[in-house]
Parts: structure tokens; sequence; C-alpha cells
């Protein structure tokens, strides 16, 4: 297993001796830093993490995610960039290179990481076509009313509408194609360590406004009040599946970014530096729309609507409200941006390096397969909002499958992996770059986290939250 030591591109890995011998990749280590926050940054941040920890118990909820965060989905974000890297492939050809037996499928956990990516897209474009579709909205005014009623014709319009939503669904992602045609360097990086910037001076912009309003205190209260009773097994599992979507991890999407990371990026503190930034975003994102929400007397909603019905109301309701209103849109057309072109990234890094297509043609071969796929999730409020699947609309059961399921097994088997097959010397050699960095106290506790820690809790929150084992 000589590729397991190499570091440099495997160009004999690619099938067609046409296609270039040096893989694109980051360039700079902000830029690593910004990709990757850019990937974990996202509409989780705006539309997941402050609704589900207003509903679940506030701080209470933020202590079961944070223990998530650091004991399960940090080793598997330091796992899979560890060997994204090592391998410098797609997360397919990654996991099978680096199996030390050919007949064990380690490559499956690859597989599931790609279907994870392009089920999440199914429906992620469809939520971001909406958030699209606002800015114009904001800019024009119409869905500038006090009166959740009205905003909330307004949003059912949009989603009833089947070619509006497709429509802005085929928009967002000929935008998120355009960029991974121009490649991981120019298009990737460039773009988000131009945006991860604009997104954090946006967001502290309207933090300012909503914390200065009069009666913004009951709202900081709503997102931090710790209520321990409200900790159920299935609360658990849904701070487990939040940690895992919120940085990425389980599917290949960090396989695929690891792979395009700089022989000299400390790894282990890019994730810990990644994890931090993608929290405070999170938190400050409670913090720019609770205390306005509460100022106002509007009801903390969770989900879509908070986002879409609410939102829109309480900005109408405060001076330059609109002005706001399309800050607000805007920041989370760009957390959304960078989290799809990370999940564009994994299926066709693997198109483009396992088939005969080449990064254009690996595209738009997603792009259709999206635009077919992601039509069920785009029409589940409309044409198909009858048609369920095990209790569930097209749009929540891939939602379901990919947080709930594939991305907490994928990582499972990822921590089984480096903990139990990859072993601590060839970790230690990788994620101290050959010795340079000075950081064995760090890897012995990754090691001892992702071997035994990780995997027990993957294994014993799936199994409770999914109902199979009661403790
Ligand atoms: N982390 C992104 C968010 O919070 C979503 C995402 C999940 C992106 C999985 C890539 C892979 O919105």
């Amino acid at each position: 297993m000589s590729i397991i030591t190499k570091t440099k591109p495997p160009s004999s890995e690619t099938k067609d001796p046409g296609k270039p011998l040096v893989r694109d990749s980051f360039t700079s280590k902000l830029g690593v830093i910004f990709a990757t926050l850019g990937s974990a940054v996202g509409l989780g941040n705006i539309w997941k993490f402050p609704s589900m920890t207003g509903a679940n118990g506030g701080a209470a909820f933020i202590i079961i995610y944070l223990l998530c965060t650091l004991l399960v989905s940090v080793p598997v974000m330091i796992t899979e960039l560890m060997l994204g890297r090592t391998a410098r492939a797609n997360a397919i050809t990654t996991y099978r290179n680096l199996s030390p037996k050919k007949s064990q499928p380690w490559w499956l956990v690859g597989v599931s990481g790609v279907v994870a990516a392009f089920l999440i897209l199914a429906f992620y474009t469809v939520v971001a076509g909406w958030v699209f579709a606002y800015i114009g909205k904001a800019i024009t005014g119409n869905v500038l009313s006090t009166n959740p009623e009205v905003t909330s014709q307004v949003f059912s319009r949009l989603v009833t509408s089947p070619w509006e939503s497709l429509i802005w669904q085929w928009i967002v992602l000929i935008w998120i194609s355009f960029v991974i045609i121009l490649g991981v360097s120019k298009g990737i990086e460039g773009l988000t360590k131009r945006l991860m910037p604009a997104l954090f001076v946006i967001l502290l912009i309207v933090c300012v406004r909503s914390l200065t309003l009069p009666g913004a205190m009951e709202g900081v209260r709503f997102l931090f009040k710790p209520d321990f009773s409200r900790i159920t097994p299935g609360v658990i599992l849904m701070a487990m599946g939040l940690a895992f979507f919120k940085l990425s991890v389980g599917m290949g999407t960090m396989t695929a970014y690891g792979s395009y990371y700089r022989d000299d990026q400390d790894i282990p503190g890019s994730a810990l530096r990644v994890m931090l930034a993608d929290l405070s975003v999170s938190i400050l994102a409670g913090l720019a729309i609770f205390p306005a929400v509460f100022a106002f007397g509007f009801k903390p909603d969770a989900g879509p609507s908070l986002l879409f019905i609410t939102i829109p109301a309480v900005f109408a309701s405060m001076p330059f409200g609109q002005f706001f209103l399309i800050l607000f849109c805007i920041l989370a057309s760009i957390a959304a941006t960078g989290a799809m072109l990370s999940l564009f990234e994994v299926p066709v890094s693997f198109l483009a390096e396992r088939t005969k297509l080449n990064r254009t043609g690996a595209t738009i071969v997603t792009f259709l397969a999206l635009a077919a796929v992601g039509a069920t999730a785009a029409l589940s409020n409309s044409i198909l909002a009858d048609v369920k699947v095990a209790g569930k609309t097209f749009f929540d059961l891939y939602d379901f499958i990919s947080s709930n399921l594939l991305m907490p097994i994928g990582g499972f088997f990822l921590a089984i992996f480096a903990g139990w097959v990859w072993k601590f010397p060839k970790i230690q050699e990788q994620l101290s770059n050959h010795g340079v960095l000075k950081n064995r106290g760090i890897i012995r506790i990754y090691y001892f986290i992702v071997r035994y820690v990780a995997p027990a809790l993957i294994l014993l929150v799936m199994l409770n939250g999914l109902g199979i084992v009661n403790w």
C-alpha cells in the first residue's frame, strides 16, 4: 500500500491519461479555513440551530450540542480532512485506496457520502431558492408587512407555485455550477474568502439592531435559559444530527475538501477554528433573530416558517426594516452558497476523477441529475404534497435520511476506520505533518476519542433516538 504515505496527487489514479497530472487545490492557509468554514456555515446556522435551540431547552440543548460537536463531529472532521489529504482523491477513491485490505469495502463509506451529498442538495437547493427569491421580494417590498398573515400568504404563494419553486431551484443550481466549473482555487476558495468576512459583518450589523430593540432581553432568555427537562433521547439524536449537519461531516464533503488541503496545514487546529467560528455564527444568528422576534411580540416558530414568515414581519416592524431584511436575505444566500459548493464538490470530484468526464462535464451531469431529483423536493409543497414515503414528503425524507441516518452512520464507520484500521502511527505521522507540528497531546486526545468515545456515542444515540433500544 504505497499510496497511503503519498501526499502528492496520485495521478496514476486518474483513469484517463489525458487528465491533468496536478489536481487543483486550495492555495493559502487562510483560504483553506474560509473554504472549510464556508462549507460549515450555511442555512443550518440560520434555519436549524436557533429554532432547535429555542424549542429544545435553550442552553441545555447548546450544552448537548457542544458535547456532540467536541466528542463526535470535530473528531470525524479531523479524520475526513486527514484521509482526504493523504489520498488526494475524491471520497470514494480515498476510502478505497486507504483501505489496507482490498477485500474490505470501505469505499462504501464514500458511496454513502455521495448519496448523502446528493440528497442534501436536493432539498437544500429548494430552501436556498426561496432565500434567493426573497432578496427580490425584500427589494421590491413585496414581502414587507407587519402582519404575519400577509407574509405567510407571500410565502405560501411561492412554495405552492410549482414553477416558481422549480425556477428558483434551477437559478441556484446554475449559480453553484458556475462557481464549481471555475475550479477549486479560483471558484470555491476565491469566492468563499470574499464572502465569509462579508457574512460576519452583515451578521454583526443585524445583531446590534436586534439586541438594541426595547424588549430584546426576552429573546435572549428564550435562546439561553437552560431547561434540562426537555432533553430526551430523541432530542439528543437531533442535537447529534445537527452537529453532523452543521460541520458538514460524515458524508465526504470534508474528505473532498481535505484532498485540496495544503501539506503544511495544521488539520486539528483548522478543524477547531472552523468549529468555533461556526458556533459563533450560529449563536449570533440566534441573537439576530430572537430578540427582534420577542421585541415585537411574535411567536418563535421553528423551521422554514421562522425564516420566511416571521422574520419578514419582524423586520417590517422596525425602523429601516426593509434595509435590514435585504441584508438578512443576502446573509442567508451567502451562507447557503458556501455550503452548496462543498456539497456539489462531492459528486463532481468523483465523476471528474473516475469517469471520462472533465470537470465541466461532471458539473453538467450533476446539475442535470439534481434538477431531476431535486424537483421532487421542490414540488413537495405543491403537486407532490400528498405523496408521502414513511409518512414524510420527499423534502422531509431527504433531510431525515441524510442528517439522521447517513451522516451518523458514515461518521461511525469513519471513526472505526481511523481508530481501529488506520491506527496511531499513521495518524500521528499525518496530523503532525510528518513531525513538523508539535501537537502530540492533541493527537493523543483525538485518537482516544475517535477510537472509543465517538463510535460508542454515535451508536448509543442512534439506537436510542430511533427507538431501537431504551436506556
Ligand atoms: N453545514 C451546512 C449548514 O449548516 C450544511 C451542509 C451539510 C453542507 C453537509 C455540506 C455538507 O447549512
